[in-house]
Formats: C-alpha cells, sequence, structure tokens
C-alpha cells in the first residue's frame, strides 16, 4: 500500500484498517472512519494520526462482527492504544540509564529503562533546585498563612518555573516531531472545531450511546469523570495564574480571602480533581480492559495518582494554612508541584497535546474539504 511496506505493530494497524475502510460498517461512530476513507493507501504517520484521533470508546469493537474469534481479528481500539504508546515514547529524548534504577520498580509502571531514567533524572533534578532555592532565598514574610513564611517567593518561581519550563520544552520538542511525521494541517475555523470536539470529547461518545467502558454496556461516566478531571485542572492553573496577577501587577500578595479568584478557583479546580480521578481510578479496579494497551493503563494509574497528590495537597494547604500543619504539608504540596511538572512529558499527560493536534489536523483537512 505504501512505497515503504509497514512492519511490526503499523503492519497489523494496517491490516486492520484495510478491512475496516471495505466494511464501513462504523463509519458514523466516531471521527477514524471518515478519516479513514479518505486514504486510499495508509502511512505510518497516517496511522499514528489515525491512532491519536481515536478516543477508545470501544463502540466498533463491541459493533465489529469480525472481531476475534473470528479470523480476521479486527480490534481498532486494542491496535491503537498499542500504537499510541508506542508514539509516546517515540517522540520523547532519552537521558543515560540510572545504575540500580531498575530495583525502583519503576517499570511497574509501564515504562522502559530509559524512560524510568529520564523521569528519575528529572524528578531528582527539579527537587534538587528547590531545596537549593530554598537554602539560597530567606523565606522573609511574617504574615499568617502566606507561603513565603516558608519559602521564599524568589525560590518558589526558580524551582518551579524551571520545572515547568523543562516541562514545555520537552513537550513541544516530541510534539513537533509529531506533526512533522504525521504531516501537520491547519485551519483556523479547523482549531475552532477541534477546540470544540475536545471540550465535548465528542468522539468518545461512539455512535451517539457512548462508550462502552468500564463494561461492555454504554456508560456516559468515563467521559463526564474526564471532564471533571480536565476541568479541574484548566481551573488550578487559572487560580495559579490570578494569584500571580493580584500579586506581581496589583500589589497584593498572598494569603487571599475564601471569596476571592484565586481561592475559589482553587477550591472548585481541586474539588473537580478529587472528584474526577478519584471515579477514573475507582472505574478502572472495577473493570480491566484487555482492549487498551497494559503500559498505557499503568501510564493512567500514574497520571491519576499524580494528580491525586496534587490536589488533595493543594486543598490541605487552604485547610490548614493557619495551623502548625501549614508548613509540612505545603513543602510536600510543592515538592509534588515540581515534580510532576518535571516528569509530566514521560506520562500520559501527552496524550492532551497529541490528541489536540490529532483533532486539528482532522478538522482541518474536513474544513478544507
Ligand atoms: C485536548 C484535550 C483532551 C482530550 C482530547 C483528551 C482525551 C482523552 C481521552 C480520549 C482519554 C481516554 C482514552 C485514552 O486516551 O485511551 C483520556 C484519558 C485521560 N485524560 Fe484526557 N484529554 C484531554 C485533556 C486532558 C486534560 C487537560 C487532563 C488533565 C490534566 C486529562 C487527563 C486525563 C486522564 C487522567 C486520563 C485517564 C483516564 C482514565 O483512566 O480513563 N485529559 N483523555
Ligand atoms: S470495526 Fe469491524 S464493523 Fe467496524 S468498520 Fe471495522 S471491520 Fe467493520
Ligand atoms: S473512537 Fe471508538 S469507534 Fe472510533 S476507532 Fe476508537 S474505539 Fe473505535
Amino acid at each position: 500500500m505504501t512505497e515503504t511496506p509497514l512492519t511490526g505493530l503499523f503492519a497489523e494497524a494496517e491490516r486492520q484498517l484495510v478491512i475496516c475502510n471495505a466494511c464501513r460498517y462504523c463509519e458514523g461512530y466516531c471521527a477514524v472512519f471518515p478519516a479513514l476513507e479518505l486514504r486510499r493507501s495508509l502511512t505510518e504517520g497516517d496511522i499514528i494520526h489515525l491512532a491519536n484521533l481515536c478516543h477508545d470508546c470501544r463502540d466498533c469493537y463491541t459493533a465489529c462482527m469480525y472481531a476475534p474469534p473470528h479470523d480476521f481479528a479486527i480490534d481498532p481500539p486494542a491496535v491503537f492504544s498499542a500504537v499510541r504508546r508506542d508514539t509516546y515514547d517515540r517522540y520523547l529524548p532519552r537521558l543515560p540509564r540510572l545504575p540500580g534504577l531498575s530495583r525502583l520498580g519503576l517499570s511497574r509502571l509501564g515504562l522502559s529503562r530509559g524512560r524510568s531514567a529520564t523521569m528519575a533524572l528529572a524528578a531528582l533534578a527539579a527537587l534538587a533546585v528547590l531545596a537549593v532555592c530554598a537554602f539560597a532565598f530567606a523565606a522573609p514574610s511574617r504574615v499568617p498563612g502566606s507561603p513565603y513564611r516558608i519559602i521564599g517567593y524568589p525560590a518558589l518561581v526558580s524551582a518551579a518555573g524551571l520545572a515547568i519550563a523543562w516541562g514545555i520544552a520537552i513537550t513541544c520538542w516530541g510534539a513537533f516531531r509529531y506533526w512533522r511525521d504525521t504531516g501537520g494541517g491547519f485551519t483556523l475555523a479547523g482549531l475552532a472545531a477541534a477546540t470544540a470536539a475536545a471540550v465535548t470529547l465528542r468522539n468518545l461518545r461512539g455512535g451517539g450511546a457512548d462508550c462502552a467502558y468500564p463494561g461492555d454496556d454504554p456508560s456516559p461516566w468515563r467521559r463526564r469523570l474526564h471532564h471533571l478531571v480536565a476541568g479541574g485542572f484548566l481551573l488550578c492553573t487559572a487560580s495559579t495564574v490570578t494569584a500571580a496577577i493580584s500579586q506581581d501587577f496589583l500589589g497584593d500578595p498572598p494569603p487571599y480571602p475564601l471569596l476571592s479568584a484565586p481561592v475559589l478557583l482553587g477550591i472548585l479546580g481541586g474539588a473537580g480533581l478529587v472528584a474526577g480521578c478519584g471515579g477514573l481510578l475507582l472505574l478502572k479496579n472495577i473493570f480491566y480492559s484487555h482492549r487498551t494497551d497494559g503500559g498505557i493503563t499503568s501510564r493512567d494509574y500514574a497520571l491519576l495518582l499524580g494528580l491525586l497528590v496534587l490536589s488533595v495537597s493543594g486543598l490541605l494547604t487552604l485547610v490548614l494554612r493557619d495551623t502548625a500543619a501549614f508548613a509540612p504539608v505545603l513543602v510536600i504540596h510543592l515538592c509534588a508541584v515540581v515534580a510532576c511538572f518535571a516528569i509530566a512529558p514521560y506520562t500520559r499527560f501527552v496524550h492532551v497535546i497529541y490528541r489536540f493536534l490529532a483533532l486539528v489536523r482532522d478538522s482541518a483537512s474536513e474544513v478544507g474539504g
């Protein structure tokens, strides 16, 4: 089909997609099948694009008359999640191995040694920066409930800023290579359509009946809980931005009262993250799907647990800010923030960027006709 024949996982994906393209029974289910129909032959980049466009709703598998035990063994969600796992690994730079790392058991998170080493190095470096900054810059504030009683503002900004800059740089590196391999495609109208598809998670609804998850019957819960997680994350980001604006542009440093934008956004966002991540973890424990690549499922756990630690420790800093427990809880929260941003590009977090780029490319080709 292509000038360079596909091999391994990509050859298997191509085999299944050729059958789907002839069958077309699922063309109304999601964006994957109409995008597939536009292609008479498939490149590796096309398969990566389609895999990231698939939202793993599983409706095609549930409906398929050629699914195992049929000889055709058609299982798009399974092959797509294996391709996504390959994609997430492929576009990241690797750092050298750390001796003795295998004993830490990070491979149980579905991470190869190279990735484990990189994540461990990034987290350790970020925590070291936090420690050095904390000693180098005294905490000058004496205001009760202020974080600057525990750690100076320059220390906070240096440590968090470096971890965030590292996370963004590595993610952009991966996103650039992904965009180049999948062929890109951008229009403003496509961007707007992709944003709408991402906000509503339209493709997670399958044929409209919703996602066959956690069991084989349609259920809206994965989509609803994901809305809580993604919305919570965005509200927490907005809380941090409004706090920075209040402090640096309006001359109003923390602590902020309960009825202020940073605190209200933080409470709502934190509550969304706790409810969403807790609910998704419960769904995962009720049902384990063989259709999702095992490595991807481990990374779901890693992201969900990381977000839970961030949100619970963040809410506790607010509740306990006038007590003696404030200092240890704030230190735990800051360490969690710094470590999570440092390792974010090596976790499931990158699905946010790859999936969004897949939607942008798909919408651009739709809008462009
Ligand atoms: C561009 C916007 C986004 C899209 C299109 C998107 C899409 C998806 C989809 C389709 C899944 C489930 C299937 C899979 O990947 O295998 C998923 C899982 C997940 N997403 Fe997102 N997502 C987006 C943004 C976010 C944001 C901002 C967060 C929060 C930081 C987030 C957190 C998660 C988590 C924790 C999971 C694992 C859920 C589970 O256990 O099933 N996502 N996302
Ligand atoms: S998943 Fe099965 S039913 Fe759906 S298009 Fe492919 S072959 Fe046809
Ligand atoms: S989004 Fe759903 S219907 Fe579409 S390919 Fe993925 S699992 Fe199948």
